[in-house]
């Protein structure tokens, strides 16, 4: 059924795939944009193009309560995923990340109190896990913030929890592990490293190569929204792991993509990229149990189809009019 979907967020990476995804299924979907004196409309800017009857643009920011709860009336469905999620940046700007990623989500929270939402879908992280007591991490796994982004994240995902417990509002928490494709930013490792094997520069800096991570191609994560947002089970106060169930460290993943370019360079270790030691989570594997179980999600790009996801990125991020764009902003954090 066509619902009225409000998604914050909605010119990020995963945001603008999502909104793609939910115009496509005849929704009507209310972009909220992050107010900026460019008018930059992120990667939702090929789409306003398209001139789309069911796509709007409203231009806010999710730490003025008055505005979210004017843009939340009459719509049914909220997704959450307006954040600032640079783990570096995070230990120089820790205020900014509480007020967004904690205080905006209470200004939903609120506003929804009273309007009637039938779903309000928040959107969570691997990284309040932290180094994991067992492998593969699943709902009941503990918190263990290692840098202020994820205690950001973990105290969104306990204010959700606890509006579900104490106001009975519609909350579900969508977790993914690391999510890529095209449009991703440069904070994140795949693009730094797609793009830095795409330049004319002889090295490739990198921070550790240790890590493990759960990558999805974003497809798959479009995909598990939509099945939140389409399924008519009371999904309330759940939350849900996203992951391929897949860990890659970074060493493997720059060898990977160095062989499918076929570009040979030298790494050198960035001191600047490396977190502090006891900031740096080891590794994050999901547990996929539940979100099969419940939701009956299937990966397209499983452990054997990792490649062509990574491929998809890379011919992505190969067209001169993406990587120009990725060239022009220089690795500040
Ligand atoms: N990409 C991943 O691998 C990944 C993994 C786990 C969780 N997540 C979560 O998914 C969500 C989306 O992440 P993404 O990768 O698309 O990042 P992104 O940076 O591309 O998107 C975040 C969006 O939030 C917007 N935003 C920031 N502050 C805002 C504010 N005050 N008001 C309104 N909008 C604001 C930004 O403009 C941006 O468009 C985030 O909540 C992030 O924590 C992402």
């Amino acid at each position: 059924m066509k619902k009225k979907i409000l998604v914050t967020g909605s010119e990020g990476f995963i945001g603008s795939h999502l909104v793609e995804a939910l115009i496509k299924k005849n929704h009507n979907v209310t972009c909220f944009v992050l107010y900026n004196s460019f008018n930059n409309l992120g990667w939702l800017r090929d789409l306003s193009k398209t001139k789309k009857k069911n796509f709007k643009v409203i231009f806010g920011d999710i730490r003025d309560s008055e505005q979210v709860r004017d843009s939340l009336k009459n719509q049914d469905v909220v997704i959450n995923l307006a954040a600032l999620i640079g783990i570096p940046y995070s230990y120089k700007s820790v205020r900014s990340y509480f007020e967004t990623n904690v205080m905006g989500l209470i200004n939903i929270l609120e506003a929804s109190k009273s309007l009637n939402l039938k779903k309000i879908i928040h959107v969570s992280t691997s990284e309040v896990f932290g180094n994991p007591k067992y492998l593969p991490i699943d709902e009941k796994h503990n918190y263990f913030s290692q840098s202020p982004y994820a205690a950001s994240k973990a105290s969104a995902d306990q204010l959700a929890l606890s509006y579900f417990n104490s106001f009975n509002l519609p909350i579900t928490i969508i977790r993914p592990f690391n999510t890529f494709g095209p449009r991703q930013s440069l904070r994140a490792v795949i693009p730094t490293l797609i793009t830095q094997y795409l330049n004319n520069s002889k090295i490739v800096k990198v921070g550790s190569l240790f890590p493990v991570r759960d990558l999805t191609y974003i497809d798959d994560t479009v995909d598990a929204f939509l099945k939140v947002i389409h399924s008519k089970k009371n999904l309330s106060g759940m939350f849900f792991n996203l992951g391929s169930g897949y860990g890659i460290s970074v060493g493997e993943l720059n060898s990977k993509i160095s062989k499918i370019l076929g570009v040979k360079k030298n790494i050198i270790i960035d001191k600047k990229r490396i977190r502090p030691k006891k900031s740096e989570v080891k590794i994050l594997i999901s547990s996929n149990k539940k979100i099969k179980k419940v939701l009956d999600w299937r990966l397209k790009y499983n452990k054997k189809n990792f490649d062509k996801a990574l491929i998809k990125t890379i011919n992505w991020f190969k067209d001169d009019k993406n990587l120009k764009e990725y060239n022009s902003k220089k690795y500040t954090i």
